[in-house]
């Protein structure tokens, strides 16, 4: 097909540490890439997609050595769960790295030799706040207690041979390329960031070795240091292209790719990938990238950031597991908008499911067919009826489809779905409209009941076809429902004709669809979530938190802080007596106990712990009791308070007691 462009577009996520499992954030940022890919290739783009690994570190060592493996031993699994996440969200890479790929090791070397033998790199000291047993080195403001923010021990300042990036040099030629480059770094805020802190007061030199630790590739020139980090890192974007071999190999991929349209990455390493990557490129006089997308955070309620390091972290395996692929895409794209922060709950996904997914997309699809099926036994007949009340439904069609276009160029992508969506709530509205029922009664309005019922499949299919990039299974059953199967030309063809009406017809008998989503009680859902937080709360978080270096920890790492003597003076607890328990009904991990304290007074406490104490066991039994949290109400029992509990290694949770009775409302302190 002579329209097809066949332009080459390469597209980067970051290379993800897989020092602990991958995030619903690190799958956000996938999910995108995976939207923006899947859309080229739709453009008829000859699309290079590349997500990956970041296998070097300290951090990695050690995870490896807490695991008792051998550090490739332990990636090679990791890759082999992170590949098997790829493939449950439905992403469509072309090419993973990992930078322990011996192609990429050996192109790391000869950059850095490179960067070495034209006085990029140098030989010098690097001077630091050093924590000893951790081996890391901490900034001046991660080490203003004198501590190491890690494990609280005494800090050393510290000097270490090293090399040097000469990074300084090339501030002034970044600062202008980004004055004549505006959409360099995108959102825009980001760039004017860059420039007021890091480019106008002047780049420092980086220091790109360690010593201190032996998992990194090995610098060429001197055998006792390692690459560390960054250069590694972010020439996995040209090494996976074949580079430096392919630089002048006119039929490779680095011919063909470079310089890449767009990397993709969290606004936590913008800065690595506006400042250092341009510098690093400039020194090895290749082509920057077109452009670099910084997109903002997933938060969780409360506005904290998910991070391994805090335990509050979701992971897209639950959620996927649950509800389905196809509606975490969804929510992740419709419910950020696309470079700014967004927060995660429960109840706003499960929201989102109900109003978008299974009412105003579901229904279209579920109505149509089930009306085609008893009018017409799921044959849709060719003559047709217009009336002027299809005009208004068609111009929004053509608008509607426009704004999604446009929102898409410009990576609005949660725009671009709530343009969809107008055009989906219109096409349900013109159901009510027409009131097909009504046409059904009516043996002289047979061409006109055709008509609706046609340009109800049409919404559907002009619907599912904008829908291919987000929700790629979905969009494909869809079409599959309305009798339609696309190869991938003829994807191409119809994305491009998208908005522009067709007289929807087939020959294909078309059924009553199944619900393609489940529709879910709000409430019980959530009520049983909590359940099941619950239970999980008193578990020692899983957290990853394992020693990061000063480069590598953009933000504080969160252990739980010191707290002053008042701090824990502000804690209730004291011990009261288990006087009646059972269980709460609908419940299973729950018990509801009532507690007595001093001179008779009675409390209620909703705990976690029904699958490792009986009703009965509780009965008499002194309790630690912490009495002054905020009551909340669990399963609609109200509960004041909780029972302290401590988890042993197979998970099970045990009561804590006096070691002796004592009276009971006893104070603890
Ligand atoms: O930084 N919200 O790897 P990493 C949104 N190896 N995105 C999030 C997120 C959140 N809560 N948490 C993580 C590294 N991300 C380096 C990159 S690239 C040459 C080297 C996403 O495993 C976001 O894209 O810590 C962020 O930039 C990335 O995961 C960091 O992944
Ligand atoms: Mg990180």
């Amino acid at each position: 097909m002579s329209e097809i462009s066949h332009k080459p577009y390469y597209l980067t996520t970051p290379i993800y540490y897989p020092s602990c499992k991958l995030t619903l954030g690190n799958s956000y940022t996938t999910v995108v890439s995976d939207v923006l890919a899947r859309y080229h290739r739709l453009l008829g783009e000859d699309v290079f997609f590349l997500t990956g690994m970041d296998e070097h570190g300290q951090k990695i060592q050690r995870t490896a050595e807490a695991a008792g493996m051998e550090p490739q031993a332990y990636l090679d699994i990791q890759a082999e769960e992170i590949r098997a996440l790829w493939k449950l969200l439905n992403i469509s890479y072309d090419g993973f790295i990992r930078t322990t790929d011996e192609h990429h090791v050996q192109a790391v070397q000869t950059i850095f030799e490179r960067l070495y033998e034209q006085g990029d790199i140098y030989e010098s000291d690097y001077e630091g706040w050093y924590c000893t047993p951790c081996e890391a080195y901490w900034t001046e403001s991660q080490a203003s207690e004198g501590v190491c923010p890690d494990c609280n021990r005494a800090l050393e300042w510290t000097k270490e041979r090293s090399y040097f990036f000469r990074l300084s040099k090339y501030g002034p030629k970044i600062l202008e390329y980004f004055k004549s480059h505006p959409d360099f770094l995108q959102p825009t805020s980001r760039m004017n960031e860059l420039i007021t802190n890091f480019l106008e007061p002047g780049l420092e030199d980086i220091a790109v070795t360690r010593s201190s630790f032996d998992w990194g590739v090995p610098v060429p020139i001197d055998p006792g240091h390692v690459v560390y980090v960054w250069i590694d890192a972010l020439s996995n974007y040209i090494s996976a292209l074949g580079y430096p071999e392919a630089e002048t190999d006119p039929a490779g991929n680095f011919k063909k790719f470079w310089p890449c349209d767009v990397h993709l990455v969290g606004k936590d390493i913008s800065r690595f990938h506006a400042l250092y990557w341009p510098a690093i490129l400039m020194a090895l006089g290749l082509e920057l990238p077109k452009q670099i997308f910084a997109h903002g955070w997933l938060l969780m309620e409360g506005g904290v950031k998910m991070s391994k390091s805090k335990g509050n972290v979701v992971y897209a395996q639950d959620l996927c597991e649950r509800y389905g692929v196809d509606c975490v895409r969804y929510y992740l794209m419709r419910e950020i908008p696309f470079g700014m922060d967004g927060r995660f709950s429960d109840r706003s996904f499960l929201e989102r499911l109900n109003a978008d997914l299974a009412n105003d997309l579901g229904n279209l699809l579920s109505r149509s067919t089930a009306m085609l099926s008893k009018y017409f036994s799921g044959r849709l007949p060719e003559a047709r009826e217009p009336e002027a009340i299809d005009e208004d439904w068609k111009t929004v069609l053509s608008v509607s489809m426009a704004d999604y276009r446009r929102a898409m160029e410009g990576l609005h992508f949660n725009q671009a779905l709530a343009a969809l969506w107008r055009f989906i709530s219109r096409s349900n509205k013109y159901i009510d409209e027409t009131m097909p029922w009504i046409l059904a009664k009516d043996e002289s309005k047979r061409n006109r009941l055709a008509s609706v019922l046609a340009n109800l499949f049409e919404s559907l299919r002009q619907s599912a076809i904008a829908l291919l990039p987000f929700m790629p299974d979905s969009a494909t059953k869809i079409l599959s429902a309305i009798g339609i199967s696309l190869d991938s030309e003829a994807e191409i063809a119809a994305f491009a004709k998208l908005g522009t009406y067709e007289n929807f017809e087939t020959s294909v008998k078309i059924e009553a669809a199944q619900p393609l989503f489940p529709r879910i009680d709000i409430d019980a859902e959530l009520a049983s979530l909590e359940d099941e937080n619950m239970s999980s709360e008193a578990a020692v978080s899983v957290s990853c938190k394992t020693t990061s270096t000063a480069e590598e920890a953009t933000e504080p790492p969160v252990s739980k802080a010191e707290i002053a003597f008042e701090d824990f003076e502000k804690l209730h607890l004291c011990i009261g007596r288990v006087r009646a328990c059972e269980k709460v009904k609908d419940a299973d991990r729950l018990l509801k106990s009532t507690l007595e304290l001093s001179s008779g007074r009675e409390v209620t406490v909703v705990s976690g712990i029904a699958e490792h104490y009986s009703p009965e066991e509780m009965l008499g039994k002194q309790v630690l009791y912490l009495e002054n949290l905020k009551p909340r109400k669990i399963r609609g029992v109200l509960s004041q308070g909780m029972l302290l509990c401590a988890e042993d290694g197979d998970g099970r949770l045990v009561l804590l007691r006096p070691e002796s009775d004592v009276d009971n409302g006893s104070e603890v302190g």
